[in-house]
Order: structure tokens, then sequence, then C-alpha cells
């Protein structure tokens, strides 16, 4: 090589790593950095993951951490913010993949096996498209991101038929809109339907636009915002006042592949219990012990199936964590194993304030001074903020050590027998001060690993802070016992904190509208990780009226948690109150129903904590082709959604009024779940050109006694024998309720997954996984049962097969087990109200197969 040509070599070689070096990292949130706008690229570096720009003084740093996952961070002064989350999974915060650089003279990029990401170098335009063009996410023009002091704000472009999911428990409508919103985790008590910020901040949204989806995440635990096509009808913004500038943006094309990486970005929810899935009872206050006896007795006479008691701050002395009152429980112990002996689990409230209270013998208090584990203020004085128990003081969750010690003080109540725990209260709610939390300049220390050892104030720490408890309780819990599946609920949290805790909506009212609502607040929810959550059944502040109470438990029925909970001074609430005969028997008909199906519940809660798919789900997520135009059906019919991948529960928007209703289905077929029958959603509307329009659908009257429930074509629904709690083993077979596809050739499965509901043993393959499957021949039906795999001995010993959408009699039966042990002729039944034909097949444990002829 001439000398020349080595010598430009060895200068291109420093000046290259003069730009490496130019973009160091610094742990602490930026500096001041005055005004600050990233307009034009002042210089760019390929990097073998993604690129580095320059924009004056500003470092912008785009990396791919999948094909279909980036990564952009901005450094207002040159200096990357602190590279540590406490959102993200180390493994996805660490994951790379090679790309490949694509430069012209008017811009710069790079592209992935998915996507291409264009910067226009004057003015500073971000284009992140995928390879067949579809833009998922553009940087409004004119609007670059702009510092002002700390604070920034991004601007993107919004076309007019995208739609926005997700930000957690924010209420309002599914779709995010023409809607606005703050995240500051803050106590809410009485929220209504146009209330932000409330109890959770997950500063994530998922963009769906003409059946392509992508999500956009904004790791930043400070107060954020978030517009949409408020301030631009054109564009969307988002920012904060504060902290890192570190957005994700995650690729579809479809939305389950969206929030499946959202789960391999932030985890997936951790299988709960099974009693957890079963009815749960509570009330802000049950006390005395009589008076939980009494409800645990009546929860039984009454017949209501339920799983779960609830005791709420008056349990405890003087509303002091950690405490019994001995004179409103004087046999506190000894109800716990009673209240077993019925079959109910206890789950106690455990909140974060700890009474002040020195010198009186009071463990968490004691202990915690000892360890220096509560939270200061900026002298170095312990922070007292005033909650339940008047003064308090406040473990310092984002210390590893003071979560581990906080994580202790469950020892005791576990060796009693109590079941799960509950934080509230944890954004958290201070009483007596207009910011109803903390003072901004309380001091956090942060001590996890990935993050450097400091000091930080209250306002960088305040969203993330309700998570980090229910972190130290999660993890608390399982070292006490580290085979048994913890179960915590939490008020407040951040993104990621399902990994730790199952959620609820908080302090919602006994009004219509606020049952209405539980429907979208809990699919947003789902799409935010958050897919083990309820709200409040029959609301929290008021008392409903008898009709709004059957209502409300027949839909929580198919709603992931079903908690009945109310406040203080309200009217009595459980089941059998306050309604006639035909109330207390709709609502006990609804829960049987949801333990009936609690084999299929439990199922998509194993798939859900496999791959992050949530339970309950918008229609967009299942039929993201639905309608023929491509945009998402909910944000027009939102009192739909689906309880996992089969069941469609179309529940009255307005269900105080009685005007007939219009169901919106996706243009399938579908069956009426308590009929049987085949409805023919799409027949009706075929466009000229045979297409199918939305709305598909029926028109339906509306009855008290019954919640519009459908099944998809080619189902299979597993279900089981009633029982009064999930502890009870079911007698009788395992129903495979079949409903067969609209045509030969069309998928028709289902699959049952059963373990011993409480234990990790089926980490260790003591599970049983059965997939069903159903083929339409010119005779009739086939439906298979494949070997099932893992060695948990199921319950059953027979296979009750119904066939849905029966207009006659079968003709003829037989089975044949898949060990080639022949083939039996089988007797089968009809029953035309139901249109179901039921065969009852023995199960061998090998597999087998049904054939039917009608
Ligand atoms: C909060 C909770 C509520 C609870 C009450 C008393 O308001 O949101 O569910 O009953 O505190 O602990």
């Amino acid at each position: 090589m001439p000398r020349v040509k080595q010598f430009a070599f060895v200068v291109l070689g420093i000046l290259f790593l003069a730009a490496t070096t130019q973009a160091k990292f610094t742990a602490e949130t930026p500096q001041k950095s005055g005004f600050v706008r990233l307009d034009r690229v002042t210089a760019s570096r390929a990097t073998a993951i993604g690129i580095e720009i320059h924009s004056g003084p500003a470092v912008l740093q785009i990396t791919a951490l999948r094909d279909d996952v980036l990564r952009v961070r901005v450094g207002p002064a040159g200096q990357l913010p602190e590279d540590a989350s406490w959102a993200v999974l180390p493994a996805a915060h660490t994951s790379t993949v090679a790309v490949t650089a694509e430069n012209s003279s008017a811009s710069i990029g790079f592209k992935t096996a998915k996507l291409r990401v264009t910067i226009h170098r004057d003015p500073l335009e971000l284009h992140v498209t995928d390879l067949d063009g579809h833009v998922i996410a553009e940087q409004l023009a004119d609007r670059p991101i702009e510092y002002h002091g700390n604070s920034f704000r991004v601007y993107m472009k919004s076309p007019s038929d995208e739609h926005y999911f997700g930000l957690g428990d924010k209420p309002g409508p599914l779709d995010r809109r023409n809607e606005a919103f703050t995240d500051w985790n803050t106590d809410a008590f009485g929220w209504q339907e146009s209330t932000d910020p409330i109890y959770k901040s997950i500063p994530w949204f998922v963009t769906f636009n003409k059946g392509i989806a992508a999500g956009i995440f904004l790791d930043n635990t400070w107060r954020t915002s978030f517009d949409f096509n408020k301030e631009y009808r054109d564009a969307y913004s988002f920012g904060a006042e504060n902290g890192p500038l570190d957005y994700y943006i995650l690729y579809g094309p479809s939305p389950k592949t969206v929030v499946q990486s959202w789960a391999w970005l932030t985890g997936t929810t951790p299988l709960p219990p099974l009693w957890a899935f079963g009815f749960q009872q509570s009330r802000y206050s049950y006390y005395p012990e009589a008076e939980v006896r009494r409800i645990a007795s009546r929860m039984r006479s009454e017949r209501i199936p339920a799983d779960v008691l609830w005791l709420d701050i008056d349990y405890q002395q003087k509303n002091r964590p950690f405490t019994v009152d001995p004179e409103r429980f004087p046999t506190f112990d000894q109800m716990i194993k009673d209240l077993r002996a019925q079959h109910l689990h206890t789950v106690v409230i455990t909140d974060l304030h700890i009474a002040d209270l020195p010198n009186m013998h009071y463990k968490p208090y004691d202990e915690g001074t000892a360890g220096d584990h509560f939270v200061k203020n900026p002298d170095g004085s312990t922070y007292v903020g005033v909650v339940w128990p008047g003064k308090a003081v406040f473990p310092d969750f984002t210390q590893k050590q003071s979560r581990e010690w906080w994580g202790t003080l469950y020892s005791d109540f576990v060796s009693k027998g109590i079941a799960g725990f509950w934080n509230d209260m944890n954004e958290p709610a201070i009483f007596e001060v207009a910011s109803k939390t903390m003072p901004d300049d309380i001091q956090h220390r942060i001590e996890e690993p990935g993050f450097a050892t400091r000091t930080a104030n209250h306002l960088e720490i305040h969203n993330v802070f309700g998570m980090e408890n229910s972190r130290g309780t999660f993890e608390g819990l399982l070292k006490i016992a580290p085979d048994s599946r913890p179960f915590v609920m939490t008020r407040a949290s951040y993104a990621g904190g399902h990994r730790y805790a199952a959620t609820w909506t908080g302090d919602n009212s006994s009004t219509w509208n606020h049952l209405r609502q539980t429907t979208p607040q809990l699919l947003n929810l789902g799409l935010s990780g958050f897919s083990v959550a309820g709200a409040d059944v029959g609301g929290f502040a008021g008392s409903p009226q008898p009709e709004l109470l059957t209502r409300w438990l027949q839909l929580a029925a198919f709603q992931p948690i079903d908690r009945d909970h109310t406040a203080k001074g309200t009217n009595a609430q459980e089941p059998w109150e306050d309604g006639s005969p035909e109330d207390l028997n709709l609502r006990r008909r609804y829960i049987e129903e949801r333990y009936r199906l609690m084999p299929y519940l439990y199922t998509t809660a194993e798939e859900m904590s496999r791959t992050g798919l949530p339970i309950m789900r918008p229609l967009f997520l299942e039929f993201p082709g639905a309608p023929s135009d491509h945009q998402a059906i909910d944000p027009t019919i939102s009192n739909e959604f689906l309880l996992g991948h089969d069941l469609l529960i179309a529940h009255s928007p307005y269900p105080d009024e009685m005007d007939d209703l219009f169901v919106s289905l996706p243009a399938i077929g579908w069956y009426d779940y308590w009929t049987g029958a085949h409805i023919d959603g799409t027949g009706t509307r075929k466009n000229i050109d045979n297409s199918i329009s939305a709305p598909s659908g029926v028109h339906l009257h509306r009855s008290l006694d019954t919640l519009p429930v459908y099944v998809r074509a080619g189902a299979i629904v597993p279900q089981q024998p009633l029982v009064q709690s999930t502890d009870e083993k079911p007698e009788g077979p395992l129903t495979l309720r079949v409903y067969p596809p609209d045509g030969f050739n069309q998928d028709c499965s289902g699959s049952i997954y059963i373990d011993d509901g409480i234990s990790y043993a089926f980490r260790k393959g003591d599970f049983l996984r059965v997939n069903f499957t159903c083929r339409i021949t010119p005779q009739g039906l086939i439906v298979a049962v494949t070997a099932p795999t893992g060695t948990f001995t199921p319950w059953w010993k027979l296979f009750s097969v119904e066939v849905y959408g029966a207009t006659k009699p079968a003709i003829e039966a037989s089975y044949s087990g898949l060990d080639g042990s022949g083939v039996s002729p089988i007797s089968t039944s009809y029953d035309q109200e139901h249109h179901r034909i039921t065969a009852l097949v023995p199960d061998n444990g090998k597999g087998m197969e049904l054939k039917l002829a009608y």
C-alpha cells in the first residue's frame, strides 16, 4: 500500500476512535442543557449494530436489539444517559443484531432483516419503515427533538387512520387517539373516565394502522406525558420533564407480535396460583373476626363458588402494617386455618407505610431503623408522612437490601397460612398534603445491578416506587417459600411491574359507566403487560343498584380477576345482598360458569405466562385484518372483548338501557355460547365484490339474564364439572365443547393445561397438556385428542365431547385409541335446545379419535 494511503488510513482510524470515545456515558441524569434542538445532522458514524449521530452538541444513538426492535437514545450535551432500566430485562437490554449501513447524500441510516431506518440529514428527521415501505414511526417535519433545560419532547406523524392503545390503567376509551395523558402515579380515589393520571405509569403504547402494529416505549421514570392528536391533529408526541430520552420501537406487523415482543423486553407475568382465578370476596373492611367467619360460612351456605377472602386495613392494630388487632381478631391464626378448611384462601393488606413508632417494640420500625432502610429528607433525617397509621416512614425500595429486608417481614404471615398479599397506597399515597405524595426532594438510594449506586430525588423514583415495593414482596415471598407461587396485588406500578404482581383499577365507583369502563381499562392493562387484572366488582365508592351488581358479577365472571370489593360505609355488596331471588340466582349462575370454564381460563393464563399474550384481548389482537378495510375493529365497538383466543363477550355499552343491541362480530363463523346455535354473522353483509364489510354481527334483544357470549367457529373449549372452589377436585368427565369450523380444511383446535395449581413442579415437567383438533368430513366431523405431554395425573377418566351447532342427532359414532386399540362404536345423545350432540369417550391417556356422522 503506498505511504500516502497508509497515512490516510491512520488519520481515519484516529478520527474514528475520537468519534467512538466522544459518546461517553454518564451515570447521572442529564445535566442542565439549556435549549438544544436536534435539527440537522452535523456528524454521523455507522456502527455494527446501528448508527450514532451528532446534531450540534447533542448525540443520538439508534441500535437494533433485534431485527424488529430498535432503541433510540439521546444525550443533549453529547453524553448518552445512564444505560440502566427498571423495566427492561437484562437479556433484552444487552441484545444486539448486526445491521447494514445505508447512506445517500441526503440521508444516513441502516437496515435490518425487518426494518429500514433512514435519517434525513437536514432537517434531521427519523423515518422507520418495514421492508415493504410501511411507515412504523416517522418524525413530524419541523418538529425536531427539543430540550428546554432537562425536558424534552419527540413528535411523530400520526395518519388519520392510526389508533393507539396501552398506557396501562388510564381511564377513558380503549383508543387513546384524541387524548393526552401524564404519567405520575396518583392515589385517585373516586377517579372518573376523564381523570388523569391515576395509579400506574406504563409509558408504552401500541400503534395500529391498516392492520400493521408497532409499539413505542419511553423508558423514563420521571413525570412523562403523551399527546395523541391534541396538540397537532396529525401528530402524536411523548416527552418528560427530566431523565433520559431512551425509547424503543417494537415492530409487529401483527399486534400479537408487538405484545409478545413487549414481553421479550420487559418479561412475562409468572403463572399465578390457580386459586387467584376463583371468585374473590373483599370489603373495606371485614371485621371483627366473627364477621369474616360469617361471610365465609354464608358464601358456602349460599353455594356461591369462591376461593378467596380479603382482609383490608382494619384487621391490623391501629392500621399498622404487619400487626393483627387481637381485640377485633381474638383467634386470628385459627381463623386463617378455619377459612382454609372451608377452602378459602386469605389475602391480607400489607401497605408500605410503616408506622413511625420509635421505642414501641414495633418490629418493622425497629428493624427498618436499625438497618437504615427508610427514605430520607435532603438533610439526612428520615422522612415522615401521614397515611393510615398516622405518622409513617417508608422503606427505600430502590435499594436492594431494603427490598430484601422488606421481604423478610412476610415470614410470620406466611407461616400462619396467609396465601396472598396486597400492596396498596404505593404511589406512594400521603395524606394531608396537596401533592398527595412525598415531596420532590426526598432522597432515595439506588442500589441495583445495572445502575450506578447513587442517590436520586423523588421526582426520578416516584413512578417506580410502587413497582419496587411489589417486587420486594414478590421476591421476599419466593425466598420464604421457594416452591410456592406468590400472589401479590399492587395498585401502583411501572412498565415491567407485571413480573411481580397482579393489579386492579383502584377506587372506581358503583355506577353504570364504571362498569362500562372495566372493558377498555382491563384491555389496555393487558396490552401493557398487566394481564392478571380486575376492577372492583360492584364498584368501590358508593353502592350499586341490585341490577348493576348483577350485571357486574355477570361481566366480571369473564374477566381475569373477579374480586367483589367496596368501601367502608357502603351497603353490603356480597352476591347474596340487595337483590331479588332472581338476582341471586343470576349472580350465582355466572360465577358458576366461571368455575366451569376454569380449565379454559387457566390454560389461557398459562399461555400468557409463556408468551405475554393477554388473557383478556381486544378484537384487533385476534382479528387484525378485520374488517376488510383493515382498520382496528375495536374503537367503534369498545364494549366487546375476547377472553383468550375463542370467547367473545359482548357487554352492552349502555347496560342500563333496554333497547335492542347490535353485536358486531369479526367476519368469521360464531356460535352462541348459551344456546350452542351457529350464528351466521357474515352472510347478510356481503359486498358486490364478495368482500365483507364491517360491521357484521347480530341484533339482540337485551335481557338481564343473558350476557351475550360467543365462541369462534373452529374452537374447542375445555370445561369441567361445577366445583365450589378450585381446591375441589372436579368429579366427572372433562367436557370438550367443539364448535366446528365453517368449512373443510379450516382450523379447529383447542387445548388444556393443568398442574397442581400452586407450586413450581410444572417447571420440572409435572403438568399435563393435551391438544384437541377437529376436522369436517363429508360425513360429519372427526375430533382428535393428542396423547398428553407432562407427568401430571388428570382428574378425569372420560371425555364428554359436545359438538355444537348440530340441528339433528348423529347417525353414527365411533372412536379409536391413537395407540392402535381398534375402533369401537359409541352411542351419542342429542339436545335440540342447545344444538349439541354429546358422546362420552373413555380417556386411556394415549389420545383418541372420535368420528361422528350427522
Ligand atoms: C384504598 C384502596 C382500597 C382499600 C382502601 C383501604 O382506597 O384502593 O381498595 O379498600 O384503601 O385500605
